[in-house]
């Protein structure tokens, strides 16, 4: 298949809605950004790449980050995991409040901010570096060593993080953080704050099409553990808008409100799409468009 042919055709279809949508202004640093930007990018299991419009353009991977610190903590704890943080559709916004208390504390899934900083928590206990850790792994597995965070991106949503320290300490309350919740919050805002391109992002989540196997080769994930995040992505990466991603994209796939979303193609590539324009529920209106543009031009996805 000629993924160059496909991109550019893409790129020619989702032209009229970008720009659509609203960028992410609950961070006002993501408010300054131009949302007339649009880029996709492919990353073949076997080291190729492809990408057209602003695929090399680094942006705020934001909730994107969740998918790599699950795998970095499932890598090293595996099932015992799910004791803290489920793994069902939330059904509901990705930073709301009120199921945790319904469910004591335990959050839906580890994509919903509340599961993301259970996560979090864990590789800081793990580690002692969570943010360290997850740069090295992305560098890595981008082969951009320059990679790094967005300080201006983290010092913003410190300032303006109510909802996520209201939710860390809820979750405290019921025993389910472990550290200090002043510094789960600032790893996990760091975390969010990583700056990269579509080309990074598309070659990075080559692990999960690669069955768990890393860049050079080594094993991160079992193949079991690799299809359990692909499915997790699936349900619950697009939030309470992951049913219409599964009915219009057909894949595993990941968002953040800075514009991006990863998707994944088990055993053929990693891809990234991203521009700006958010809709309602947080997902970027022109990715979400390309993505099922490119399902469907292509026929490539995992029905
Ligand atoms: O915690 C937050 O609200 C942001 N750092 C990330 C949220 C996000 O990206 C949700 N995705 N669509």
């Amino acid at each position: 298949m000629d993924y160059q042919e496909v991109l550019n055709q893409v790129l020619e279809e989702v032209r009229p809605v970008m720009g659509q949508g609203k960028v992410a202004n609950y961070i006002p640093a993501l408010a300054a950004v131009d949302p007339g930007q649009f880029g996709m990018a492919l990353a073949t299991v076997d080291g190729e790449l492809f990408g057209v419009g602003d695929w090399r353009t680094p942006f705020s991977i934001q909730s994107i980050s969740k998918v790599f610190t699950l795998a970095l903590v499932l890598a090293r704890d595996g099932d015992a995991l799910w004791r803290r943080v489920g793994k069902e559709p939330s059904g509901n916004p990705f930073n709301s409040l009120v199921q945790l208390e319904y469910e004591h504390g335990i959050p839906r899934n580890p994509f919903i901010n509340a599961g993301a900083l259970v996560i979090t928590d864990r590789l800081l206990s793990l580690t002692g570096d969570p943010r360290g850790v997850l740069r090295e792994f992305l560098r890595a597995e981008s082969g951009n060593p320059s990679l790094d965070f967005d300080s201006v991106v983290a010092a913003s949503e410190a300032e303006h993080g109510h909802r996520n320290a209201a939710l860390a300490h809820f979750m405290a309350g019921y025993g389910n953080i472990e550290n200090p919740v002043p510094s789960v919050l600032e790893h996990y805002f760091w975390q969010c704050s990583l700056a990269m391109s579509c080309a990074d992002l598309a070659r990075a989540c080559g692990f999960l099409a690669r069955h768990g196997r890393r860049a050079g080769g080594e094993r991160l994930l079992t193949r079991s553990q690799a299809k359990q995040v692909n499915a997790i992505m699936l349900t619950c990466g697009t939030y309470d808008a992951a049913g219409e991603f599964a009915y219009r994209v057909g894949l595993p796939g990941k968002s953040g409100v800075g514009g991006g979303i990863v998707a994944v193609i088990p055993n053929r590539c990693g891809l990234c799409v991203w521009s700006p324009g958010l809709d309602a529920r947080g997902n970027s209106v022109a990715g979400v468009e390309a993505l099922d543009r490119f399902t469907t031009l292509t026929g490539l996805s995992v029905f």
